[in-house]
């Protein structure tokens, strides 16, 4: 391997040929080339994905974990495979932490509403930070309020990092420490493995957003010694429908099921039920099949492309377009410098309004994700109602950044910006 691939990830041409599995790519909004910037948000999906999927309603679609007949056993085989992928992937060695749920949205609600409820009482304290998402941050505000805790905040720094300096007193006496392992908004890389360890030796289990690392950096559970994940597929070239609550095994045994019915069950008489082992008791109805496949297909993607040089290209990436962002007058880039960050840049242009911009910027082809990004409070802090956010992929181009830099002039020139 050369010294630029090497520094690159991968090289223009392996992601020429990346790009050709992303039939999406050949779209022309507007008359424009897609520019597809707002993989944070959702990724986009390689033909292997698609013709899983495809596949899969094609030739064995039926429901798991039931038939007795031939097409029921291939699919409960594929879906129960996509487990094994899944734990492989993000280090496990037990399948049966992987839950399989609807979205990281609803993997953080089961540990909110099944361990939370179960341990957390009036007077415990339950510690956040102030980059969370909403979905890493209502379900801990709604648990606080249902039990009497009180929520704590690890503080965000002027450049857009955790403020750790209070750490050990914000974590004495809490129960409980939620925490995103990439901001969605900042793109700031938090040292998960430090922070559960501090949870841990503190008391508290420790809940890792992992939304935004598992697509773009190698991730191993083991390594990281947190609690419980959470991440969804859509956003690593998955389906939508489907996400992934990883669990230490002894936690999940001892948690009550979530949600109830068929499939969750050991024996049901009329006023009362056992429950399954996990993973099944927190797997109530008929699962999102046709997506476990198409997810295992989106996981042999990724590790045949490989989690480090994915990383490495986006850092790529992501350096080249903070470079050309600062040579842009008004332009304001949120968050830390490069070896704090992923691929993900938030920015404002002097007094354009998010929605503007982004607007603008899809006249020229180019997707960007513009508002508060699910992080009101944190807009709050940084002074702003909205930015728009640019993310990087796999199947981005350095390209793709200039083409990102001469739509933000054309937005200048259009409010007449200097
Ligand atoms: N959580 C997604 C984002 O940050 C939707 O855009």
């Amino acid at each position: 391997m050369s010294a630029i691939l090497q520094a690159h990830g991968l090289s223009d041409a392996d992601v020429e040929r990346i790009r050709q599995d992303f039939p999406i790519l050949n779209e022309r909004p507007h008359g424009h080339k897609l520019v597809f910037l707002d993989s944070a948000a959702s990724s986009q999906k390689p033909i292997q994905v698609i013709d899983a999927m495809d596949d899969y309603y094609r030739r064995y679609h039926a429901n798991i974990h039931r038939g007795v007949y031939h097409i029921s056993e291939l699919a409960t085989e594929a879906y129960e495979e996509a487990r094994a992928s899944v734990a492989r992937f993000i280090g496990t060695p037990c399948a049966a932490e992987c839950i399989f749920v609807r979205n990281a949205t609803e993997g953080l609600n089961l540990v909110a509403y099944s361990w939370g409820r179960t341990n957390i009482k009036a007077g415990d304290a339950i510690l956040v930070t102030e980059m969370e998402h909403h979905s890493n941050l209502v379900p801990w505000q709604v648990l606080a309020q249902q039990t009497g805790a009180t929520l704590r905040f690890v503080k965000v720094t002027e450049d857009g990092r955790l403020d750790l300096r209070d750490l050990d007193a914000l974590l004495d006496g809490a129960k409980l420490f939620a925490f995103t392992a990439v901001s969605n908004t900042l793109g700031t890389i938090n040292p998960v493995k430090e922070l559960a360890a501090r949870a841990r030796a503190a008391g508290a289990i420790s809940v890792v957003d992992a939304c935004q690392a598992v697509p773009r950096m190698p991730v191993d559970v083991v390594d990281w010694g947190a609690d419980f994940i959470a991440f969804s597929a859509h956003k690593m070239l998955g389906p939508t429908g489907i996400g992934i609550l990883w669990g230490r095994k002894e936690l999940l045994d001892a948690m009550p099921p979530f949600l109830t019915g068929g499939g969750m069950i050991g024996i049901v008489e009329m006023t009362h039920s056992t429950y399954a082992d996990v993973p099944a008791r927190f797997e109530a109805g008929t699962p999102a099949i046709a997506e476990a496949v198409g997810l295992a297909a989106a996981v042999r993607y990724l590790e045949a492309v490989g989690m480090d040089r994915i990383h490495q290209y986006e850092m790529y990436l992501a350096e080249y377009a903070l470079k050309r962002l600062a040579e842009v007058p008004a332009v304001t880039v949120y968050g830390p410098s490069l070896e704090h960050r992923t691929g993900v840049i938030s920015m404002t242009v002097g007094d354009i309004h998010a929605h503007d911009l982004a607007s603008i910027l899809d006249s020229e082809g180019v997707c960007v994700r513009a508002g508060h990004h699910c992080n009101q409070p944190l807009m709050e802090k940084l002074g702003v109602p909205a930015t728009a956010r640019a993310s990087f992929y796999l199947y981005n181009t350095k390209a793709e950044v200039d083409a990102l830099i001469s739509a933000i002039e054309k937005a200048k020139r259009i409010f007449k910006i200097a």
